[in-house]
């Protein structure tokens, strides 16, 4: 059992929300954004970031898969499930749980600039910024976090957590007897999205 201290608490998380969805809306008054969550982890953030925005704006989805041992050095990651919306001629803001190495970012953004946006912003919940590889642009940060494992609030650890109402963080023990590696001990990292 792995053992979890509390990191941000969910009254913390809802303000800041709001907060986020108040600058977000200001900055886009006249548009019509369309939200990209990025799945699965970015699920909760979305229910309560779009209840937050109160300019017109819709939603889609995007499901990548992290990388793996054999990936992480080159940033490539899978696409899982593609959008329903042509996002040419769009205001596009990707909804992310976190940003880390930046990779996973990194891939998405050129992904989707290929396409044809008239303008391409993320908002992360969580900014893990000193772990960061990829110099990569970040628009919207709830917090910046230490260099720790977290869960919750939609961030899993192996697809457990996610229903957590708060940030926490796994205990490094807890992640070096599951076999689990982090903080760069080179060896294979399996973060689900
Ligand atoms: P990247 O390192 O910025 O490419 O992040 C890749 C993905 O790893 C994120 O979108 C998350 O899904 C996952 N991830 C990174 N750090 C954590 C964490 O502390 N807890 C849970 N998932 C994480
Ligand atoms: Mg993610």
């Amino acid at each position: 059992m792995e053992r979890i201290e509390l990191l941000i608490p969910g009254s913390k998380i809802e303000a800041r929300v709001k907060e986020l969805g108040r600058e977000i809306s200001s900055d886009y008054q006249g548009m019509k954004p369309i939200l990209v969550s990025i799945l699965k982890g970015s699920f909760l953030f979305l229910a309560d970031l779009t209840r937050a925005i109160d300019v017109p704006h819709e939603i889609d989805f995007l499901s990548v898969s992290s990388y793996g041992s054999s990936t992480q050095s080159t940033g490539v990651v899978r696409l899982l499930k593609d959008l329903g919306t042509n996002i040419g001629d769009r205001d596009v803001l990707v909804v992310e749980d976190i940003v880390d190495t930046g990779l996973t970012w990194r891939y998405i953004r050129n992904n989707l600039l290929t396409r044809g946006p008239t303008s391409l912003r993320i908002v992360t919940l969580l900014d893990k910024r000193e772990r960061r590889v990829v110099d990569v642009p970040v628009d919207y940060v709830g917090f910046v976090i230490p260099d720790r494992f977290v869960v919750g609030y939609g961030l899993d650890y192996q697809e457990r957590y996610r229903n957590l109402p708060y940030i926490g963080a796994l205990d490094d023990s807890s992640l070096q007897d599951s076999g689990v590696s982090y903080q760069g001990s080179g060896k294979e990292n399996d973060f689900k999205n």
